[in-house]
């Protein structure tokens, strides 16, 4: 059995990247032409900004952990839309099979990748939905969620800490549904998580922004899948992120995966390797 490991956990902050516009031309004929095609169609420069530096962070990733050459690397879809690698074959076989991950949202890009392990993240800007109540957000998604999840979420005396529960658990469910990758076409109120009991204060404070919750059991169709891990960590004050991962097939061994933090990627670094195609 190969065991899994996580070879990435990697944040960028679009905030910080103000390219001119040949600059950012420029970058964008280093990503794949269906892609930058793509990317140019975004109404808003920030969320073009946002799949650019999510095309540019999976890159990165084979360059520098894999030593490849940013013209090898060949990246397509599934037909659920989840990115893969299409190209060098040898990294998606043999002992090694190498699965990836990316989410936006606000300023931030994550990127998640590990060996032998199906592997999915989400981060979430935490805001209230524009001229909503956190009542009404809960009635939203009230078929989203199960009966435990939406009694946990609402615990909280303070509306700013249900806010925070409604993120932790919208992280987790869609970190879980990127990792098996089935996109939309779940039913979500399925896919029930239980956070541990010693973790659900863990809100935001300056003095706990470095705890990683690691406690959390997913059910599917009420039966505890323990074979599945997941991560939740704040990245700011602001942006919450959940990382869901399980051995390959459900058989490699998850146990020993190291509980790590998010490395912040400088732009500089995150062109390193970077060439036009
Ligand atoms: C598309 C979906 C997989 C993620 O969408 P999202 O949360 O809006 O966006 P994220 O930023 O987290 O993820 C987008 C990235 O996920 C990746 N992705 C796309 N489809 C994917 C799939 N089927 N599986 C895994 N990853 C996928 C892509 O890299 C995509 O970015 P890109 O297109 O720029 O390359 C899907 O789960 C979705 O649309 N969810 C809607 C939100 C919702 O209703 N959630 C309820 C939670 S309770």
């Amino acid at each position: 059995m190969n065991s899994a490991k996580i070879t990435a956990r990697w944040a960028f902050n679009v905030s910080e990247w103000n390219p001119s516009d040949k600059q950012y031309n420029q970058t964008l004929l280093c990503v794949q032409p269906e892609e930058s095609e793509r990317i140019k169609r975004f109404k808003f420069f920030n969320d073009s900004k946002l799949a650019l530096a999510g095309r540019l962070l999976t890159r990165y990733l084979f360059c520098k952990v894999y030593e490849c050459d940013w013209r090898e690397i060949r990246l397509g879809r599934t037909k659920e839309n989840k990115p893969i690698l299409l190209k060098p074959k040898a990294l998606i076989g043999g002992n090694k099979y190498v699965n990836f991950n990316i989410s936006h949202h606000g300023n931030w890009v994550v990127l998640v990748a590990g060996e032998n392990c199906q592997i999915g993240v989400d981060v979430a800007e935490i805001e209230k939905f524009s001229n909503k109540t956190i009542q009404q957000m809960f009635e939203i998604f009230k078929d989203q969620f199960s009966e435990h999840e939406l009694s946990v979420m609402t615990t909280p005396q303070e509306e700013s800490q249900q806010l925070h529960m409604f993120y932790r658990h919208w992280c987790l469910k869609e970190s879980y549904v990127k990792a098996v990758g089935v996109g939309l076409a779940t039913n979500l109120k399925s896919i029930e998580f239980h956070l541990s009991d010693e973790e659900r204060e863990n809100f935001f404070t300056v003095d706990n922004s470095k705890i990683i919750n690691t406690k959390t059991t997913v059910y599917i169709n009420n039966k505890p899948q323990r074979q599945w891990k997941f991560e939740e960590m704040y990245l700011d004050e602001l942006h919450l992120v959940g990382i869901a991962y399980c051995g390959l097939n459900n058989c490699e061994d998850c146990s020993n995966i190291e509980i790590d933090g998010f490395n912040k990627i400088e732009l500089e670094e995150l062109l390193k390797y970077s060439k036009e195609l």
